[in-house]
C-alpha cells in the first residue's frame, strides 16, 4: 500500500483553494485546510472523501500565520504540499488608500507566503522531498492596472517562488509559482470590482487552474501559466515595450471594472 500524502491549502473555503482541496483529494491527499471562515471550512471537511483536518486562521495576522506555520514545521505530521492560496485585491486608487488596506493586503498576499514557506521548506529538504505551490497572477508580470498595488504583490510572489525553486531543486524539493489570468471564483466580488462587462472568453475555470497547475508541478516547472490565451499575454507582457504596454493599459482603463484611478 503506498503512503498517503498531506497537502496544507489556504484559501480552502472558496474558488482557487477550493478546487485544489477537491483535486487533491480526488488524488487521494490528506489535507489540512486554511481560511477564516470556520464553518465553511468544516462544511468543505464533510464532502472530501479523505482525512482532513481544519485549521481556521487569519493569515493577515501575524497570530494566524504563527499557527499555520507550527503546523507546517511539525515533525510528527509532516506535509508534503503547501498551497499558498489565500490571496486578495484592493479596489481603490491608490491616492485613496489607507496604510491598514495596504498593510493588511502586504500581510496577506506577500508576508503569509514567506512566512509559512520558510516554515515548511527547510523540513522539506532535510526529508529530501517536498512541493510548495504560491498562486501568483499574470497580473505580477506588468502594471496593467495604474495605481493598483497587488500586481506588485504578485510580482513579489513570481520572483520569490523562481529564486526558492532554484534554491532547492537538487535538494528533492520543487517550489513553483502558478499564475493564473481572469478565473471565475469570489476574488473580484470580494475586492468590489465589477467584471460584468468583461468578455466571457477571458475567464477561466477554477478547476482547470488547478489540474495545469498540478501538472506543470509536476513537469518541474518553476513559473506555470495556465491556458493559450494567458501563456500569449505573459509572452507580450514580458517583451513588449514598456511604451506601448503603458498605452494598452491607459485604454483598457475601465473595461475590467476598477474604480476611477
Ligand atoms: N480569481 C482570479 O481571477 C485570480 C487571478 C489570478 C490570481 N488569483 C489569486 O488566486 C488566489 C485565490 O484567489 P481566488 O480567486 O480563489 O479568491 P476567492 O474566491 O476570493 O478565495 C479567497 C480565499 O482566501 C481566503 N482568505 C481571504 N483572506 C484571508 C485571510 N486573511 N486569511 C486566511 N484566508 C483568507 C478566503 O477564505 P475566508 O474568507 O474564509 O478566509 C478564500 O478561501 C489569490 O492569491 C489570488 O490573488 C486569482
Amino acid at each position: 500500500m503506498t503512503e498517503r500524502r498531506t497537502a496544507l491549502v489556504t484559501g480552502a473555503t472558496a474558488g482557487i483553494g477550493a478546487a485544489f482541496a477537491r483535486e487533491l483529494a480526488a488524488e487521494g491527499h490528506a489535507l489540512v485546510l486554511v481560511a477564516r471562515d470556520r464553518e465553511r471550512l468544516a462544511g468543505l471537511a464533510e464532502e472530501l472523501p479523505v482525512p482532513v483536518e481544519v485549521l481556521p486562521a487569519d493569515l493577515a495576522t501575524a497570530e494566524g500565520c504563527d499557527a499555520v506555520a507550527a503546523r507546517l514545521a511539525d515533525p510528527a505530521r509532516p506535509i508534503d504540499l503547501l498551497v499558498n492560496n489565500a490571496g486578495r485585491s484592493l479596489n481603490r486608487s491608490f491616492l485613496r488608500s489607507s496604510v491598514e488596506a495596504e498593510e493588511e493586503l502586504l500581510r496577506l498576499n506577500v508576508h503569509a507566503v514567506m512566512r509559512l514557506t520558510l516554515a515548511a521548506l527547510p523540513p522539506m529538504v532535510e526529508r529530501g522531498r517536498g512541493d510548495i505551490v504560491n498562486v501568483s497572477s499574470v497580473a505580477g508580470f506588468a502594471s496593467l492596472s495604474p495605481g493598483s498595488t497587488y500586481p506588485a504583490s504578485k510580482a513579489w510572489v513570481t520572483s520569490f517562488s523562481e529564486s526558492q525553486a532554484q534554491l532547492v531543486r537538487r535538494k528533492g524539493v520543487r517550489v513553483m509559482a502558478l499564475c493564473p489570468g481572469y478565473t471565475r471564483t469570489e476574488f473580484h466580488e470580494r475586492a468590489g470590482i465589477d467584471v460584468s462587462r468583461s468578455p466571457s472568453w477571458l475567464w477561466l475555470d477554477a478547476r482547470a487552474v488547478v489540474r495545469d497547475g498540478l501538472r506543470d508541478l509536476r513537469r518541474g516547472r518553476m513559473v506555470s501559466v495556465p491556458d493559450w490565451k494567458y501563456k500569449l499575454a505573459v509572452f507580450g507582457m514580458r517583451h513588449a515595450p514598456r511604451g506601448l504596454l503603458q498605452r494598452a493599459s491607459r485604454d483598457s482603463r475601465g473595461r475590467i471594472g476598477h474604480e476611477d484611478r
